[in-house]
C-alpha cells in the first residue's frame, strides 16, 4: 500500500514509519518538521487546503494513495494553552478525514489516547481491567478533543458503508531509551498510578497501526493499545490492593499482565506486542 502518516517525525510516528516500511509499505511522511526527502512533505496540518491538495498528490511523489495514517497532533496537556490545543487538534483530524474522504481513500487509522478513559484516575475507574466497553471520562481539554474525534469518526462512518476508520487509543508512549527511567519508579507504587500503570513501545504501536490497517472492519471502531505488561516490577494485583483497593475487578488478573486491556486488539487486530521493558533494563 501507499501510506500517508501524518506526525511522522514524532515519537510514535517514528515506530510507526518504521514497522510500516519493514511490512514494504510505501510510506509518505506528512509533518510540519523534517529534512527534504522523496517521500516526505513538509505541511501545516490546520490548512485545509494544503491538506487536500497534499493528499491528492504531491509533484510526482506519489498518487493512488491506499490509507491514511493520522498521528500529529499537540500531543499532551500543558504544553500550549487549552484552546489553543483543542482548537489545533481537532481542526487537523477534521481536515485528514474530510480530505481523505473526498480523495476516495477508505482506510483511516488515528491516533487517540488512554486519556480518555479518566486519566489521572482522580477518580476511581469503574473497573479493573479497564477496557473500551468502559464510557469515556475526559478529565482535560486535550482527552476531551481525542473523544470528540473518536465521535466525529463514527459519524463520518455511517455515509459511507466502505470507509474503515479505527481510532488507537495508545497509552504512554515510550522509545527504546526511556526505559532507563523505569527502574526509579519501583519504589512508590503512588507515581504511575495515573494511567494505570500502562505504557506502549512505539515499534508496537507502529505494529497495532500495522494490524488495524490490514485487519480492521468496515464502520468505526476504538481499541486500547498497551504492552503486555505494568511498568512495574510488582505483580498487577499488589499494585491494585495498594491503589486502588476498592476497584471491582472484572476478572481474574495474571502476573504483571496490563491493567489497560488489550484483549479486543488481540482478538480483531491480531495485536501482539512483542517488547517489554524488562528486557532492556
Ligand atoms: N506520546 C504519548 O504518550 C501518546 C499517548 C497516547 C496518544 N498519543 C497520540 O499519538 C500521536 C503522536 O504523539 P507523539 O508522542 O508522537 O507526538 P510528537 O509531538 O512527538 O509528534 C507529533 C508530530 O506531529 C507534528 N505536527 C504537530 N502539529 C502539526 C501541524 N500543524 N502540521 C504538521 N505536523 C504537525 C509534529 O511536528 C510532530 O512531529 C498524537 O496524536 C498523540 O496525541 C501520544
Amino acid at each position: 500500500m501507499q501510506i500517508i502518516v501524518t506526525g511522522s517525525r514524532g515519537k510514535l510516528g517514528v515506530g510507526v514509519v518504521a514497522a510500516l516500511r519493514e511490512a514494504g509499505h510505501r510510506v509518505i511522511e506528512f509533518d510540519a518538521r523534517g529534512e527534504r526527502g522523496p517521500d516526505s512533505v513538509q505541511i501545516d496540518l490546520t490548512d485545509y487546503g494544503q491538506v487536500a491538495d497534499a493528499i491528492a498528490g504531491v509533484e510526482e511523489r506519489h498518487s493512488g494513495v491506499d490509507a491514511v495514517v493520522h498521528l500529529a497532533a499537540v500531543p499532551a496537556p500543558g504544553i500550549v494553552p487549552d484552546t489553543a490545543l483543542i482548537t489545533q487538534n481537532l481542526t487537523m483530524t477534521i481536515n485528514v478525514f474530510q480530505a481523505a474522504r473526498r480523495a476516495g481513500i477508505s482506510r483511516i487509522v488515528h491516533a487517540s489516547s488512554e486519556t480518555l478513559l479518566g486519566i489521572p484516575m482522580a477518580i476511581d475507574p469503574p473497573y479493573v481491567p479497564l477496557d473500551e466497553a468502559a464510557p469515556t471520562r475526559p478529565e482535560f481539554m486535550y482527552a476531551v478533543g481525542k473523544h470528540l474525534e473518536e465521535e466525529l469518526a463514527r459519524k463520518l462512518v455511517r455515509w459511507d458503508p466502505a470507509l474503515r476508520i479505527t481510532g488507537l487509543r495508545f497509552s504512554n508512549v515510550m522509545a527504546e531509551e526511556d526505559y532507563a527511567e523505569f527502574p526509579s519508579w519501583q519504589h512508590d507504587t503512588s507515581v504511575r498510578r495515573w494511567n494505570l500503570f500502562g505504557y506502549i513501545d512505539r515499534r508496537d504501536g507502529g505494529q497495532a497501526v500495522l494490524r488495524a490497517l490490514e485487519n480492521a472492519a468496515p464502520g468505526y471502531d476504538t481499541f486500547i493499545i498497551a504492552a503486555a505488561d505494568t511498568v512495574m516490577e510488582r505483580p498487577s494485583v499488589e499494585l491494585l490492593d495498594a491503589e486502588f483497593p476498592t476497584v471491582p475487578r472484572s476478572r481474574d488478573i495474571v502476573g504483571r499482565e496490563t491493567l489497560l486491556d488489550i484483549t479486543r486488539a488481540r482478538d480483531v487486530l491480531g495485536y501482539a506486542p512483542q517488547h517489554s521493558w524488562r528486557d532492556y533494563v
